[in-house]
């Protein structure tokens, strides 16, 4: 059982394969890619030693067996790697293995190797093109579709980085059950937030399902890696470079990035924690504000706890962050334009919308709570 959906961005249109035990097909798909493309010389796969040591071999097997010359490039795991040092390593590595202008790399990991691969295969010799084997559910349903791609600095995350669409993005969701149960969770936030920023029938389906997917139930899982693609990949089609609708996907992240610098980036917080927590303060926000139903609120809320993700700052361990420091976290926050705080806020489940026209008092009043 498998779905396709393409990202229709015309003569850089890719498409998305979702379904289980697709690693072993991977090498056939990527083999007709390459040949499509016309690419020549090695294959480089760049992973990280976590997925080294337990998908690499097949994805090897795989391309070999299709015909393509693949080589492994292994980065340190974790946001260590997308960082100028693991962009230098990277690159130095593709020169090495003498990767021609118009070859293909392959990233497979979560959403720090296909962040960094990506950007390496954008700059490495004026772009080439690369394709996104995603092992993290944040990465499937994420960060692989869309084309955004990154590397940290040190004055902030994701602050050096360019638009370079995939070719192909192939989410194999039996790759998941790999995955440490947290970091499963937190993937789950970014697939809620699909149902609670444009679809409140894929939300209800979530509260009827979600549970399920995220307890192994496969058929579950599929649809909700291929229907989050689908919105994404639909959202992506009409605003590739995020000047309107784009923006709608960093539901919860104002917060969310907040949240992860005043605890450090570390492990009292991973991203998908402070998204889920960043979602719910959304939700609450814009019930103070008089904009969405109490209910609302609630029932996102009873969803996120349901399926075992935080839903409150009370919920990270540790000393609590304060109101008037996530303020300050935020005004920092790229997101910000004309020194006014974007934020996405909701009018109901399903109905999210970009303002900048929040008054502080309001946010400090939510997080303070
Ligand atoms: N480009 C975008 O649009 C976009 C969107 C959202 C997030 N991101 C970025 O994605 C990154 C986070 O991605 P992530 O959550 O996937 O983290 P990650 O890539 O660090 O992976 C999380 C951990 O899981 C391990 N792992 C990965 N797949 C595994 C598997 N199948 N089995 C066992 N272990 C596995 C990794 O080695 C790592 O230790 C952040 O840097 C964030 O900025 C980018």
């Amino acid at each position: 059982m498998s779905d396709k959906i393409t990202v229709g961005l015309d003569e850089r249109a890719y498409d998305i394969h979702v379904g289980s035990g697709l690693l072993r097909r991977s090498g056939e798909l990527l083999a007709t890619l390459a040949s499509n493309m016309g690419a020549k010389g090695v294959v480089p796969v760049v992973t990280d030693s976590h997925v080294a040591d337990i998908h690499l071999a097949a994805l090897l097997a795989s391309l070999r067996q299709a015909g393509l010359d693949a080589r492994a490039i292994v980065m340190p795991p974790g946001e260590v790697s997308k960082s100028f040092a693991g962009l230098e390593r990277l690159s130095g590595a593709l020169l090495d293995m003498e990767i021609d202008r118009k070859g293909l790399v392959i990233a497979l990991g979560g959403g720090v190797i296909g962040d960094l691969t990506g950007f390496a295969a954008g700059v490495l010799k004026r772009g080439v093109a690369f394709a996104q084997i995603p092992t993290t559910l944040l990465a499937q349903v994420d960060s692989s579709v869309g084309g955004k791609t990154a590397i940290n600095a040190a004055q902030g995350k994701n602050l050096i980085g360019l638009f370079h669409q995939p070719r192909l993005v192939i989410a194999d969701t039996a790759l998941l059950k790999t995955l440490p149960k947290r970091e499963l969770l937190a993937g789950y936030a970014e697939v809620v937030k699909y149902g609670a920023l444009g679809d409140a029938t894929f939300f209800e389906w979530l509260e009827a399902n979600g549970v399920k997917a995220l307890a192994g139930d496969e058929p579950a899982m599929i649809k909700a890696v291929a229907h989050s693609c689908q919105m994404k990949a639909a959202i992506v089609a009409r605003d590739e470079r995020e000047t309107g609708e784009r923006a709608l996907l960093n539901l919860g992240h104002t917060f969310g990035h907040a949240l992860e610098a005043a605890t450090g980036y570390g492990d009292r917080l991973v991203h998908g924690e402070g998204v889920a927590i960043g979602m719910a303060l959304a939700f609450q926000l814009s019930v103070r504000l008089g904009l969405c139903p109490g209910q609302d609120a609630e029932r996102f809320i009873r969803h996120l706890k349901a399926a075992g993700l935080p839903s409150s700052i009370a919920d990270i361990p540790g000393p609590r962050p304060g109101a008037g420091e996530l303020i300050r976290h935020m005004a920092h926050d790229k997101k910000v334009t004309d020194g006014k705080l974007t934020f996405i806020l909701v009018h109901g489940l399903g109905r999210a919308f970009v303002t900048r026209d929040v008054p502080l008092d309001a946010v400090k009043e939510v997080l303070a709570v």
